[in-house]
C-alpha cells in the first residue's frame, strides 16, 4: 500500500465510524417507545367553516347507522390554508383533466387493550406490543392507560377525465397478460397487492372501493388483479358492492372517467363497520341467541401450514367440550370448516349464531367480521410471530379480543402447546358476556 493510500484510508475510517454512529443514534431514537402522546390531528377539522365549499361526511347518503358515526370528512376545494400536497390543491396543479381531488380526513380513534386471564398473560402481551423492534408503531401509539391511539390518517381520491390505465403498475403478477385492452365509460383502479385473495380483498381492496363509492355507479368497471380470483371474493364483490364478474377487469383500460383512491388507510373503524353493513352482518344479534363457539384448527386446509396446536385433539378440544357441557347454556363447540357451509351468504348467516371464536393465529380469523358485536375472539399468538391485526380489527367492530401469547415450539412452523385449563377458565369467566365500557372511541 502506498503512503497516499494509507493516508486516504486513515482519513476515511474515522469518517465512516462517525457516520455509522450518527445513523445508529438516529435510527435508534426513531424507535424509542413510547414517545409523548400525540395531539389530536384535527388541523383540518379546526378549519371547518373556512372553506368555500363546506366539507362533508363521506357517503353521507348511503352509510348505515354504525359507519355514519365514523365517516371521514371530505375536502374537495383547495383553500389558501391547505398544504399544496393536499388532493384538492394537487388537482388544480395537475390540470383540467383531474376533475376531482378529494382529501379524505379520518377521525382519530382509540381502541382498548385486550382482556386477559390474568396479569401474567397481560405482561407477556404488553411486552410484545410495546417492543421497540415491532413493526406496527408507525400506525399505532400504545398509551399505557389501557388504550392505543390512531391519529392523522388521510386518504386521497382523484377522478381523471379520459383517464388511461396502461397496466403499470401491474395489478398483480398475472394481471394484463394476454388480456385484451379495455375501454369503457368509467372504471375504478381497485387493485392492491394480492387483492385476488380473501384476506387482502378484505383488508385493502374494500377500503379503496368504499373510499371512492360516491364516484361509482352500476356500470363502473373494477380494474383488479388476476382473473382467477377466489370464488368468495367474486361473491363479495357482488354482495357488498353490486359488482358482478363481468365488471371485474384486468389489464390496460381507457375510460371516460378513471376513479383512483390514490391513498387510503389500512386501519380505521369506518371501513370495518361499513363493510359489515354492506355484507349484511347481524351486528346486533342478542347474545342469548348465539350458541356457537367456533374453533379454528390449522390442521387442514391452510395454505401455508404451521401454527398447529400440538395438544389440540387429545387435550384442548376435549377440555373445552367438557366446559361447555358443565355450563349448561346449550353452547356448542364447532371445529369450523368453511367448505361445509358454502356461499358467503350462508357463511354470513351462520355467523349470526356465533358467541366466540377461538384458535391459533391465522388468516382464518378474517371470519370474525361476520360475527356480531361482543363476540369473544380468543387468539393463540406464537411468541416469535407476534401480530396485532386481530386485536385491531375485532376492537374496531366492538368485539372482545383476548390473546394468549404462547411459546413458539419451532422457529419456522410456530407450533404451540395450548394451556387447556387456563383457556377453559378464561372462557368460563368471559363467554356470553356483553362488552362493558368503551372498546372503541373517538379521540378528540
Ligand atoms: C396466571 O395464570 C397462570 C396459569 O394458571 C399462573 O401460572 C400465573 O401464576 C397466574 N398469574 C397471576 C398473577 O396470578
Ligand atoms: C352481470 O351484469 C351484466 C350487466 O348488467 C349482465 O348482462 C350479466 O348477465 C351479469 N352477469 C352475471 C354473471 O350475473
Ligand atoms: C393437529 O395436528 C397436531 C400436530 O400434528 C395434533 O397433535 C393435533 O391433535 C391435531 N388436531 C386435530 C384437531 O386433528
Ligand atoms: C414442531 O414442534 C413440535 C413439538 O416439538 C413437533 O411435534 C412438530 O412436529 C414440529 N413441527 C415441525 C414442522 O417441525
Amino acid at each position: 500500500m502506498s503512503r497516499k493510500q494509507t493516508w486516504i484510508l486513515l482519513r476515511i475510517i474515522p469518517l465512516v465510524l462517525v457516520f455509522w454512529l450518527v445513523l445508529v443514534t438516529v435510527l435508534h431514537s426513531g424507535l424509542v417507545f413510547p414517545r409523548s402522546d400525540p395531539p389530536p390531528s384535527s388541523s383540518f377539522h379546526q378549519q371547518l367553516g373556512s372553506t368555500s365549499t363546506p366539507p362533508r361526511r363521506l357517503n353521507a347518503e348511503t352509510n348505515g347507522p354504525e359507519s355514519a358515526a365514523w365517516a371521514p370528512v371530505v375536502f374537495s376545494t383547495c383553500e389558501p390554508w391547505m398544504s399544496p400536497t393536499s388532493a384538492p390543491c394537487q388537482a388544480k396543479v395537475l390540470g383540467p383533466q383531474v376533475v376531482v381531488g378529494e382529501e379524505v380526513v379520518f377521525d382519530d380513534f382509540e381502541i382498548r387493550e385486550p382482556v386477559f386471564l390474568n396479569s401474567t398473560y397481560r405482561n407477556l402481551w404488553i411486552a410484545k406490543v410495546t417492543s421497540p423492534t415491532a413493526d406496527f408503531h408507525g400506525r399505532m401509539h400504545f398509551l399505557h392507560n389501557g388504550f392505543a391511539r390512531y391519529t392523522a390518517q388521510v386518504g386521497q381520491t382523484y377522478v381523471i377525465d379520459k383517464g388511461v390505465y396502461r397496466g403499470i403498475p401491474r395489478a398483480d403478477k398475472l394481471a394484463g397478460l394476454l388480456q385484451p385492452a379495455h375501454t369503457g365509460r368509467s372504471a375504478l383502479f381497485a387493485a392492491s397487492p394480492d387483492s385476488w385473495s380473501f384476506q387482502h380483498f378484505l383488508d385493502r381492496t374494500t377500503h379503496l372501493v368504499i373510499q371512492a363509492s360516491e364516484h361509482l355507479d352500476d356500470s363502473t368497471d373494477m380494474i383488479v388483479g388476476r382473473i382467477s380470483r377466489e370464488p368468495a371474493v367474486v361473491e363479495m364483490w357482488d354482495r357488498a358492492f353490486g359488482v358482478n364478474r363481468s365488471r371485474l377487469v384486468t389489464g390496460t383500460y381507457a375510460t371516460d372517467r378513471l376513479v383512483w383512491s390514490c391513498q387510503s388507510v389500512l386501519v380505521h373503524p369506518y371501513f370495518e363497520l361499513r363493510f359489515a353493513e354492506l355484507m349484511g352482518v347481524a351486528r346486533n344479534q342478542p347474545m342469548k341467541r348465539r350458541k356457537k363457539v367456533l374453533y379454528l384448527s390449522r390442521n387442514t386446509s391452510t395454505r401455508n401450514g404451521g401454527r398447529r396446536i400440538v395438544n389440540e385433539e387429545d387435550e384442548l378440544l376435549p377440555r373445552l367440550r367438557e366446559l361447555l357441557k358443565t355450563r349448561r347454556q346449550r353452547e356448542e363447540l364447532v371445529v369450523f370448516d368453511h367448505s361445509k357451509i358454502g356461499s358467503m351468504k350462508s357463511i354470513v348467516e351462520y355467523f349470526a349464531d356465533v358467541r366466540a371464536i377461538v384458535g391459533p393465529h391465522g388468516s382464518a380469523f378474517h371470519i370474525h367480521r361476520w360475527a356480531p358485536k361482543d363476540t369473544l375472539v380468543v387468539e393463540f399468538v406464537p411468541s416469535d410471530r407476534f401480530q396485532i391485526l386481530w386485536w385491531e380489527e375485532s376492537h374496531q367492530l366492538g368485539q372482545i379480543y383476548a390473546p394468549f401469547v404462547l411459546e413458539s415450539l419451532n422457529s419456522t412452523s410456530h407450533d404451540m402447546r395450548a394451556p387447556a385449563n387456563d383457556i377453559a377458565t378464561f372462557l368460563d369467566a368471559n363467554l356470553g358476556k356483553t362488552n362493558v365500557g368503551p372498546i372503541l372511541r373517538h379521540y378528540k
